[in-house]
């Protein structure tokens, strides 16, 4: 694989917990050589046993074969060793513990192993770029690469610039995530929760509104999302899917037809700064209840919902051509 003239031989996932091992299997999925860092030999045995599990769902939901899953095994190498596993390598993944102390430690690590010219991502969900790398000497090689959970699995990255990050740096990382098979978007300046975290409680805060003011059930709105407009979501966005919900007219006019109607909805809808605290009590009753009443084959308990996520997710995936 080649990026910007760079050859890439060797990746790095430096903390390879439950981000950093998933980004591992997914570099050595796109046929990447990796090395995946953990302090201790039992976090890198918890590391391995992941990979294996992910990898025998993988098989059996018919990604992989046995052969091909044991090359993509074979791939992965652990070290305790950030200098082992970030020297010589063209791009480093960063996914240790979420605190800029932590982060400021492995950012002095890095840069005293890695080559000049490799590419740092930070999968940070929630820090700034620009604190992370200030102490940096080349602060203009890191950026943010935000995952979903989990990476291997989910294509969407969110890269995040600091202010001295350069162009090159996202541009870079941009077509290697492009690369193995991922969807970067990039966000033009720093943002709160990124794109996809306030997408997600832009929505999930009109759920608890309409549970906590008598609407609809938590069952009933997970089923409304389901069975509506999250059916068409995982195959396009909003702004395409009322594009054709417009008719000729097209998303404009979609917009345009329903301004007066949209407004009040609006209008009546919740515009909290904080969810209710009592919503989470709420929640866990409406989810008990929900998952009471499923039928065991879609997941009646959170082991077999996470196996039903994962097969339709694996489904999906395939259709897409992301797997
Ligand atoms: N879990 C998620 O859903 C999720 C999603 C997107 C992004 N992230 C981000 O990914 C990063 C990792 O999160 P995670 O959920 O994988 O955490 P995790 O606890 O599973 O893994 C963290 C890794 O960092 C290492 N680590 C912890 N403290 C360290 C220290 N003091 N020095 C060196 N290494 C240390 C651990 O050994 C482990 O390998 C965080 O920045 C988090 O915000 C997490």
């Amino acid at each position: 694989m080649e990026i910007d003239g760079i050859q890439i031989k060797k990746v790095a996932s430096v903390g390879a917990g439950v981000i950093g091992y998933s980004y591992a299997l997914k570099f050595a999925m796109a046929g990447l050589d990796v090395w995946a860092q953990n302090r201790t030999e039992e976090s890198s045995e918890l590391a391995r046993e992941r990979v294996a599990a992910s990898l025998e769902s993988l098989v059996k939901n018919g990604v992989y074969t046995e052969e091909e899953s044991a090359a993509i095994a074979g791939r992965i190498h652990y070290t305790t060793s950030i200098a082992e596993a970030v020297a010589g390598a063209q791009f480093i993944q960063e996914s240790s513990a979420e605190h800029y102390e932590v982060k400021w430690g492995l950012v002095r690590a890095i840069e005293a192993a890695a080559d000049p010219t490799a590419t740092i991502a930070s999968s940070t969900s929630g820090l700034l770029v620009t604190e992370i790398a200030k102490n940096a000497k080349h602060p203009e090689r890191f950026c943010g690469g935000h995952p979903y959970n989990p990476p291997h699995l989910i294509p969407l990255v969110e890269i995040t610039k600091g202010e001295m990050t350069s162009e090159k740096t996202v541009e870079r990382a941009k077509a290697f995530y492009a690369a193995i098979g991922m969807e970067p978007v990039v966000l033009q300046k720093e943002a709160l929760g990124f794109i996809c975290n306030r997408l997600q409680m832009a929505l999930y805060r009109e759920v608890a509104n309409l549970v906590l003011s008598g609407v609809c059930t938590i069952e009933d709105a997970d089923k409304a999302v389901t069975f509506g407009p999250g059916i068409r979501w995982g195959i396009m966005g909003p702004s395409l899917v009322f594009e054709l919900g417009g008719g000729k007219g097209g998303v404009s006019g979609l917009m345009n037809h329903l301004y007066d109607s949209i407004s009040l909805w609006l209008a009546d809808m919740a515009d909290w700064k904080s969810f209710p605290p009592e919503f989470a009590q709420v929640a866990q009753e409406g989810v008990d209840a929900e998952l009471a009443a499923r039928a065991p084959e879609v997941g009646n308990d959170p082991e077999s919902l996470a196996q039903y996520r994962d097969h339709m997710l694996i489904e999906l995936l395939k259709l897409h051509k992301k797997l």
